[in-house]
Parts: C-alpha cells; sequence; structure tokens
C-alpha cells in the first residue's frame, strides 16, 4: 500500500481520430509520442503518456495500469496474485519496449479486465503544456486520477481481488441513488487520493462508468465546462462537489466512447495510515444533477439486466 498509483488508462475507441481530437481540445491533454505501441496516446503531465488509444469496437476500457513504486513492490505483487491463483505474464521485449518500461506483469480481475503493473512509467521529453489546461493537472503521487467501474452482480468478487490481492484499501462505502439508479459501491485508496479505483454494483453495458482528471486550478473546471457545452457535448451530471473528505469540484459528460470522463479540482488527500472508513448516503454536498440521458442509460441498463436474468 502507497507504493503503487494509477498511472495510465488504454481505451479500445472505435474512432481514434475523433477521440484524439476530444482529447486534445476538449479535457485539455497534450500528444504523446507512442511510436510502437498503441494507435495514440495522451499527455496529461510530464510522464510520456497517461491515457492510451487502441482502435477497435469495444468503445470501452481495455487496460487497467498501475505504476509501482519499484521492482520490489512489483514482485510483492506478483508474490500476492501467486498465492490467489491469479495467472500473471510478466512484459515481453515488445510489451516493455511499447510501454517504454523498465519490468511490468499482467493479469486479468474476476470480470475479465486486463491490468498492468509498471515500474517506471517514463518522462516526456518536454515539459506538459496546453492552452486549454493552463494550469495543469493534478498528477504526481496521486497518481492519474480514478477510473470507476461498473461490477454488476461480481461486485464481491471484485472487491476482494482488488483489495485482498492487488493491495487497494477501502476508503468510503456508498449507499444511495442517482435519480431511478440505486448506487451501492465502494471507493478505493492506494495511496493519498481519496480512490484511485470505485467499484459500483450497477448493471452496465460498459465497464467503466467514468474516470476523472484532476486539474490544479478550480476555474479550468468552469472553463472545461464551458467549452464542453460550447461543443455541443452535453453534462451527464453537472456542477457540483463530493462531500468530504473528497470535496471534489467537478461535472461529468460523456466521451465518444459513451462512457463519462470527470474533470474535478479541489480533491481533498486522505492520510492512509489513520483513514477512518465511512459509509455517504449521498454523492454530492451540491449539484451534479444528473442528465435525463444519464437516468434513462442506468434504467435502460437495469432493465436490460433484469431480462438477462430471467432468461
Ligand atoms: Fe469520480
Amino acid at each position: 500500500m502507497t507504493d503503487m498509483a494509477l498511472g495510465y488508462l488504454v481505451f479500445e475507441v472505435s474512432r481514434p481520430d475523433v477521440w484524439r481530437e476530444f482529447a486534445i481540445r476538449i479535457l485539455g491533454c497534450q500528444l504523446a509520442d507512442v511510436s510502437g505501441g498503441e494507435a495514440c496516446g495522451l499527455r496529461v503531465d510530464d510522464r510520456a503518456y497517461r491515457l492510451l488509444l487502441r482502435q477497435g469496437k469495444a468503445d470501452d476500457l481495455a487496460v487497467l495500469g498501475w505504476t509501482m513504486k519499484d521492482e520490489t513492490s512489483l514482485r510483492a505483487l506478483a508474490d500476492r496474485l501467486a498465492a490467489a491463483g491469479v495467472a500473471t505474464e510478466a512484459f515481453s521485449a515488445t510489451d516493455l519496449a511499447a510501454r517504454q518500461v523498465m519490468a511490468g506483469l499482467r493479469f486479468r480481475d474476476p470480470m475479465g479486465l486486463v491490468n498492468e503493473a509498471v515500474v517506471g512509467l517514463p518522462e516526456a521529453a518536454t515539459p506538459f503544456a496546453s492552452d486549454d489546461m493552463p494550469g495543469g493537472f493534478c498528477t504526481g503521487e496521486f497518481g492519474l486520477g480514478h477510473a470507476v467501474l461498473a461490477t454488476g452482480r461480481q461486485a464481491a468478487a471484485m472487491e476482494d481481488f482488488y483489495m485482498r490481492v492487488v493491495g487497494l484499501a477501502l476508503t468510503e462505502r456508498i449507499d444511495t441513488k442517482i435519480g431511478p439508479i440505486k448506487v451501492d459501491g465502494s471507493f478505493l485508496h492506494c495511496n493519498r487520493r481519496h480512490h484511485s479505483l470505485a467499484l459500483i454494483a450497477i448493471p452496465s453495458r460498459k465497464r467503466l462508468l467514468h474516470f476523472m482528471l484532476q486539474v490544479n486550478r478550480l476555474r479550468d473546471v468552469g472553463i472545461a465546462l464551458q467549452r464542453a457545452r460550447a461543443a455541443g457535448i452535453r453534462p451527464s451530471l453537472d456542477l457540483g462537489q463530493h462531500p468530504d473528505p473528497d470535496g471534489t469540484v467537478s461535472f461529468y459528460a460523456p466521451t465518444p466512447s459513451g462512457f463519462d470522463f470527470e474533470i474535478g479540482a479541489g480533491s481533498g488527500a486522505i492520510d492512509p495510515s489513520t483513514h477512518q472508513t465511512e459509509i455517504k448516503t449521498v454523492t454530492s454536498d451540491w449539484g451534479h444533477k444528473p442528465s435525463l440521458r444519464m437516468q434513462l442509460r442506468g434504467a435502460i441498463d437495469m432493465i436490460a439486466d433484469k431480462f438477462r436474468k430471467a432468461a
């Protein structure tokens, strides 16, 4: 614990060109040089890449990438996976070159999502610069924001896997409703970021509900929201604020793949050594009003899941 962070995400997208433009113009990312790896790479800080786009039909998360502090922590993770009977695959020379890392391994979670754990996420040759996100993104020891997965009926197995085997710890449980959707889930940390991964026990056609990027300046959240609206992207959850100790002021809106992004600022850090787990019954202190589209999407996924159960 605290020797890892969410390092990068690989999205399998049907329209990489559209996605690349969206990531640069709306999210404020910078194009990365990832020759030999995925279709396209995107930067949000001094690292060579943080988001990778892979051409494909899924329009969903393809890889959850963790950065480990050193080879000792990578070996400890490999040992925990082996003890739990989880198959792992050490990075090949091709994998190491594609990710530009010193060491890495690959494994799958109980729902089949590929995880990678690497040592030495490379630095970019130039400083990060974005006209659209002039204050920059908050990463460093906190890693790259967070990812929120839909776990459906695998909730218990997924939570057990990410906590007991991967090594994340529980920050908060949530038991509430957003519109008609019952939201029951866990927020997990692996460093001082409030959560690097959240698992929500709702049915969903996509594994990924949203990913979050934290920016350094509150004004950049407002400007990003204005930029999204001007581009015809309507928020799924309008501007709002999560309760303390998270405290993030953010909005959510759809990516070209259909899952959401969240851009937020002002996120509170936790102290993993003293943090007391809380149960929350609200996800927001104010705002975060869900759009009709988001409520309908949740309702359709619930109905589809009931039919699958009945079949
Ligand atoms: Fe979030």
